[in-house]
């Protein structure tokens, strides 16, 4: 790939991703490609966000994307203060954005409720970044993808499975794989599927999508085997019986054997050992899991690069 001048970057200023689909495909081949080039090179953007401050919103536990956005900032020259607890528990969410507009250049949140997000977006003049919501995962996405194209090259024709919960996580890579033209088969309990109206606008791109209650099925020729938590956060009161109806739904060296010989593992994490996936599977060679983790840090550099 060739070296590009940060002065190539693709200014989508005022813009945010609220969602997946807030990104032209167009848009997501590009951010893919800074990513690398900030990966490659990050001294070359340290000074892009000079100046710049964002408000970080947690309503909910995170590893990954709390670091790797302090960390994205601040390693492109900008700041960030973090706030944990409900966005809006003394005043509505669009007093909160018409607040931190008027300080800071940008907020990123994570969320119960995708509607927070919806809202803050609505109410702010200055982009908002997903950073989980009960809806969509985004970020993951990028990172998810990015990781595919590294190991994969092109991933056109390629085929993903999805092993699990039809959750945030498999939405957004439902809706950003397929824009990159690789086809996903997601195999959920009967009542876990993903959301019809995501896997229809998925199918929207003309990739293949298959939706099935059998692992094997999905996982059949796989280059790539995707899961995540049984029980997401916020649904820790349904864990019992999520235990009982995933018990068959587990990725195990059994399953990953139907996949393409060598294909990839995948998890967002935090992981469940033993739950969604064995120690064998996630500790194997062919276990990608930190790749994507720390690709986390380069998509999310690219997006600010592109919406700041
Ligand atoms: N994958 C991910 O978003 O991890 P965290 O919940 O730790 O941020
Ligand atoms: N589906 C999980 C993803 C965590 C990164 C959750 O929402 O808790």
């Amino acid at each position: 790939m060739n070296k590009k001048p940060i002065d190539a970057v693709w200014k989508l200023a005022g813009r945010s991703l609220t969602k997946d689909l807030d990104l032209t495909v167009a848009e997501v081949s590009h951010l893919l490609e800074l990513a690398l080039e900030v990966k490659r090179d990050p001294a070359a953007f340290a000074r892009a966000l000079g100046g710049r401050y964002l408000a970080l919103l947690f309503e909910k536990p995170s590893l990954r994307t709390r670091v790797t956005f302090e960390l994205s900032i601040k390693q492109l020259g900008g700041d960030s203060i973090l706030s944990v607890g409900p966005v809006a528990d003394r005043e509505p969410v669009k007093d909160v954005a018409r607040n931190l507009d008027r300080w800071t250049n940008g907020i990123v949140a994570r969320t119960f409720q995708q509607e927070t997000l919806d809202e803050l977006a609505r109410w702010s003049t200055v982009p908002v970044i997903n950073a989980l919501s009960n809806l969509y995962h985004p970020c993951q996405a990028l990172a998810d993808v990015l990781t595919l194209r590294e190991h994969l090259g092109d991933l056109a024709g390629r085929k993903l499975a999805y092993v699990g919960d039809g959750n945030n996580v498999a939405h957004s890579l439902l809706l950003t794989a397929t824009r990159l033209g690789v086809s996903v088969a997601a195999a959920s309990p009967p009542g876990y599927e993903p959301q019809a109206e995501i896997v229809a606008r998925a199918r929207e791109t003309g990739a293949r999508v298959a939706v099935t209650n059998v692992p094997e099925e999905a996982v059949a020729g796989a280059d790539a085997v995707y899961t995540d938590v049984w029980a997401s956060m916020g649904q820790e009161k349904q864990r019992t019986e999520r235990l009982r109806a995933f018990e068959t739904y587990r990725v195990t060296e059994k399953l990953m054997s139907v996949a393409r010989p060598g294909a990839l593992f995948m998890h967002c994490l935090p992981a469940r050992r033993g739950e969604e996936v064995t120690d064998e599977v996630i500790e194997s060679p062919q276990s990608v899991i930190f790749d994507q983790a720390e690709n986390r840090l380069h998509v999310q550099k690219a997006l600010l690069l592109m919406l700041l």
